[in-house]
């Protein structure tokens, strides 16, 4: 990959710059010598020798692009090269990570073990004088992962600015999945099976599930209006009305989320609907700026979104009206979008500082992810969503606002599942810097 990406080799080095800064000063905030972070450990399935796949401390992919080494550790201290620990255990049974090599190695002393309990020699003698990052089970003997809060909090809050190491990584991420995504569409307009057009995407990806961020939704037709739709059904459906597909990539453990809706051959209105959405979505993104409240944003998706089912005639009042009495929310249930990053929803989304502290939600918006306003740096999902969900849509026919709904016209696009359309934008000091966009606009 070094090839491909020849500047990752300086980028890393200032990304490396400034998470050794943010250590030394959290360290000496909380009058602490070392920052540790384990890698995490495979976990096992209930009395079988089968592991689940491994995912990695966040934390430690943020320092370094390792994503496949359990029972390793990584040492922070002020005034050193940070030491890896890295495990390669004399393993024949399983592929043993690859020898360290790449654009980071020269940044770290690098000691490699071939036992976990190894590590902790190799860890500094007394831990209390440590800030241990990592999940329970990382524990090594007397040496167990306290997770301060203050530590988190400080990191977690820094975290969400990204360098221009971890943008660079996350292009990389954004032209897998919009590849993947061409792909997609393609076996959709073959008339392929919900199985067919997933291996389709992995196969353009060149990820596996495992691989991928988060499982893909791919649902053809009404499935398109369970959020979460994660199966795969492996026959095609009679007709082909719709296609939403909310897939992402990897690439060194930063994530892309990315979603597309497509009509099928003939569904001219509902084509319109989805070309109406992703006008309002674009709309939005063109508000991801330095200064902005997202929870405000979110507002406003409300009403824009509302605007579109009026147009559309799906709703007979006021965009406001639809908005007030909840209306809006039926048809569009869900938060405007999250933080992402090292985590598909990453952290600190309601951060109120450095120090902690909670920013609430909107009252009536249980879902929305991030109520934080938008800096410079940051990375943020936009994927509003219109769909006809009936637990959802039946409590409304009975209600006084349900009189402003056209349910002869809710009724003919429930085959159509839903809408959502989602990219990945990068909040900068000036116009937004939409990651997939330019990932779809390079494909072309
Ligand atoms: N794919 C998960 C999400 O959009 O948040
Ligand atoms: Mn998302
Ligand atoms: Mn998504």
């Amino acid at each position: 990959m070094d090839n491909q990406h020849p500047d990752l080799r300086a980028l890393y080095a200032e990304h490396l710059r400034a998470l050794q800064s943010r250590a030394d000063t959290i360290l000496q905030r909380c009058g602490l010598d070392h920052l540790v972070i384990a890698a995490g450990q495979l976990h096992y399935q209930f009395l079988d020798d089968r592991d689940y796949p491994f995912c990695t401390n966040p934390h430690f992919k943020h320092w370094l692009p390792v994503t496949r080494a359990p029972g390793s550790w990584l040492v922070v201290t002020p005034g050193r090269k940070p030491r890896l620990v890295y495990l390669q255990p004399h393993d024949y049974w399983h592929v043993v990570p690859a020898a360290p090599a790449g654009y980071w190695v020269e940044q770290f002393d690098i000691v490699v073990i071939r036992e976990a309990a190894q590590a902790r020699a190799q860890l500094p003698a007394d831990a209390t004088r440590c800030a241990i990052i990592g999940e329970a089970g990382a524990a090594l003997d007397g040496w167990v992962p306290d997770n301060p809060r203050a530590v988190l909090d400080y990191l977690h809050w820094h975290r969400s600015c990204k360098s221009a190491y971890e943008l660079a990584l996350m292009r990389v991420a954004s032209r897998i999945g919009a590849r993947a995504h061409r792909a997609a569409e393609q076996a959709f307009r073959a008339g392929k099976s919900e199985f067919d057009i997933h291996l389709a995407y992995l196969a353009a990806a060149r990820q596996t599930d495992n691989e991928l961020p988060y499982g893909n939704i791919i649902a053809l037709n009404e499935h398109g209006a369970i959020l979460h739709y994660t199966d795969l059904a492996h026959a095609p459906p009679a007709q082909l009305h719709s296609f939403l597909i909310d897939a992402g990539a990897s690439f060194h453990g930063y994530a892309s989320d990315i979603t597309r809706t497509h009509a099928g051959a003939g569904a001219d209105e509902f084509a319109a609907l989805v070309a109406a959405v992703d006008t309002a979505q674009q709309g939005l993104c063109s508000q991801v700026r330095a200064g902005q409240s997202y929870p405000q944003l979110h507002l406003h998706a409300h009403h824009v979104l509302a605007e579109v089912l009026r147009e559309h005639g799906f709703i007979r009042c006021s965009a406001q009206a639809a908005v007030e009495t909840g209306v809006s929310t039926a048809f569009f249930p869900h938060g405007l979008g999250h933080p992402i990053g090292a985590q598909v929803h990453d952290v600190a989304g309601f951060q109120a500082g450095e120090q902690g502290g909670t920013l609430a939600r909107p009252p009536g918006h249980p879902y929305l992810r991030m109520t934080r306003v938008l800096e410079p740096g940051m990375v943020v999902t936009i994927e509003p969503g219109l769909y006809f969900i009936d637990l959802l849509l039946e409590p409304l026919r009975a209600t006084s606002a349900g009189k402003d709904v056209d349910w002869a016209r809710v009724d003919a696009f429930r085959r159509y599942g839903g809408i959502r359309i989602e990219d990945d934008v990068v909040c900068t000091s000036g116009e937004p810097d939409n990651l997939t966009r330019a990932a779809f606009a390079q494909l072309d």
